[in-house]
């Protein structure tokens, strides 16, 4: 099964957590960048304010092939109790997905919110179909055994579940 998983990750909890999905399932990885210009002073709000709002926002790379692949993985840091408008901007830019499965994830602080909800929605809103979503907590990105869960959600076939 080829699994192909686009997350995206400021500060690298998202990504440490995507490498470890590649890993247990020989799964292509692709990191999104936001590549608007923020000021570092204001852009927590900014960054908050675009989430809530569920907006999306301009990334690199902005399109991805996906066809080929036969599943999906979208991961995310929760903003905002919401994925971060980098996220929803690679959902809208996936090409080929019509009918193909998807799962999603997120990294957070304690209170995820509205995240697997906004996931699932912007997933069945392509034309995909959501077939797990999982989260786990910022502190527990090394915890093997919250992994093994999270993979375990996120992988049906996966070599080390
Ligand atoms: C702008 C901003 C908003 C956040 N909002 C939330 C939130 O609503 N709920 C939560 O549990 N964590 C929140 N966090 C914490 C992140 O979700 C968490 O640290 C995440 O693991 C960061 O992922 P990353 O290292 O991949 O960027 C927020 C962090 C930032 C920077």
């Amino acid at each position: 099964m080829k699994i192909c998983i686009i997350y995206h990750s400021e500060s690298g909890n998202t990504r440490h957590v995507a490498q470890h999905l590649a890993t247990a399932c020989d799964g292509k990885l692709i990191g999104i960048s936001d590549t608007a210009n923020y000021n570092r002073f204001t852009r927590f709000l900014i960054w908050c304010k675009k989430a809530r709002g569920e907006e999306a926002t301009s990334i690199e790379p902005a399109s991805i092939d996906v066809s080929g692949y036969d599943q999906l993985i979208f991961g995310s840091p929760v903003w905002a109790f919401k994925p971060t408008p980098a996220i929803h901007a690679a959902i809208n830019a996936v090409k080929g997905c019509e009918g193909m499965k998807a799962t999603a994830f997120c990294t957070h602080g304690g209170r995820p919110g509205q995240t697997a909800e906004a996931f699932q929605k912007w997933i069945e809103d392509r034309g995909m179909k959501c077939v797990g979503n999982a989260n786990i907590h910022q502190n527990d990105i090394e915890n093997k055994k919250k992994t093994k869960e999270l993979i375990s959600v996120l992988i049906k076939e996966s070599k080390t579940v």
